[in-house]
């Protein structure tokens, strides 16, 4: 349990970050012994491409500190959601950090804020809306997928996030709605679904006067039919965006100079250049308000 406080040293049961390179980053359980393919106990040895790490050596020492490895060395990092993010275990295709931090933003999350999240997928945004509504805040989180559900409870659990501050249910939330926070009156409600229209009459139902709504949508058909929806269920300020990152990599450069004289000397300059590869559209994001003089709504507004 390490993600939802500031440790200095790591302990027993913690979730650490082994950082080998920027494009090979690992998370690692802090426990002295594993089960094996054969179901015996036998020591907790990590396997990297500079060689093996006996992970009971982590205990004790100090986040950010250089660890050795049998034919190398990693940085052992404490967790944040970011490289959580970037590392965690893939039960589902996942939100990125560019898209989570517009999400986080234009929700107006902060601490104390309730949040609806469906899917809970591999936890992946769940975790960036703990760190931002810890410790008072609560998100109910909800996927119609038992094993995923279960095992984003058990994450939640091991990463020191709990009840009341994260709630995992199993259900079909375009079926059956977000029922059990219906009384919470909810700040904001984010969709990851296929059919997010079929959810947004059960998302007015839970949201305040005010609060806000954003649903992720790889398709611009989906955008379509979501923002037809959205503006029949007394929502408004409905925005949709497409966030593409665009990285530059600053770095010295070497260039010949060409003097009047037909002389040429070598100068190095300090360039900025686009990156090689460039990553492309996950999804559009959409955003509104749901219109603070809305009269609470008992029941689902259902328009197909
Ligand atoms: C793309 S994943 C969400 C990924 C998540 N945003 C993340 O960052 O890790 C979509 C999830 O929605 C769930 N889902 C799809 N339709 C649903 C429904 N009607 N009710 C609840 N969950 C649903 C799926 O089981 C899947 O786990």
């Amino acid at each position: 349990m390490s993600f939802p406080e500031f440790k200095t040293k790591i302990e027993r049961g913690d979730t650490v970050i082994l950082y080998l390179s920027v494009t090979s980053i690992f998370p690692l359980q802090v426990e002295p012994k594993m089960t094996n393919k054969k179901g015996s106990l036998v020591d907790n040895i990590f396997q990297t491409v500079y060689g093996a790490l006996r992970v009971s050596d982590l205990e004790g020492q100090r986040y950010g500190t250089k660890v050795a490895l049998s034919k190398g060395w990693a940085l052992v990092l404490a967790p944040t959601c970011d490289l959580w993010t970037q590392c965690l275990p893939h039960r589902t295709q996942i939100l990125y950090t560019p898209d989570i931090s517009l999400i986080v933003a234009q929700l107006e999350l902060r601490p104390g804020s309730k949040v609806v999240e469906a899917g809970t997928g591999s936890g992946s945004l769940s975790h960036s809306i703990l760190r931002t509504v810890k410790p008072d805040g609560e998100l109910h989180t909800f996927d119609f997928h038992e094993g995923r559900a279960d095992a984003a409870r058990e994450e939640f659990a091991l990463h020191g996030y709990k009840e009341p501050l994260v709630r995992v249910a199993h259900r079909d939330v375009c079926a059956l709605g977000f029922d059990p926070v219906a009384a919470a009156s909810v700040d904001a409600v984010f969709l990851d679904l296929p059919c997010p229209w079929d959810a947004i009459g059960h998302a007015r139902k839970v949201l305040r006067p005010g609060g806000r709504i954003a649903i992720f949508s790889p398709c611009v058909e989906q955008v379509v039919r979501t923002k037809e929806v959205l503006l029949k269920s007394d929502f408004f300020e409905t925005e949709t965006i497409e966030c593409l990152c665009k990285e530059l990599s600053v770095q010295y450069r070497t260039h010949g100079k060409l003097h009047l004289d037909g002389n040429e000397e070598q100068e190095r300059y300090l360039t900025s250049l686009p990156c090689a590869s460039i990553p492309g559209h996950s999804g559009f994001l959409t955003f509104a308000t749901l219109k603070p003089w809305a009269t609470p709504c008992r029941s689902p507004i259902l328009i197909s």
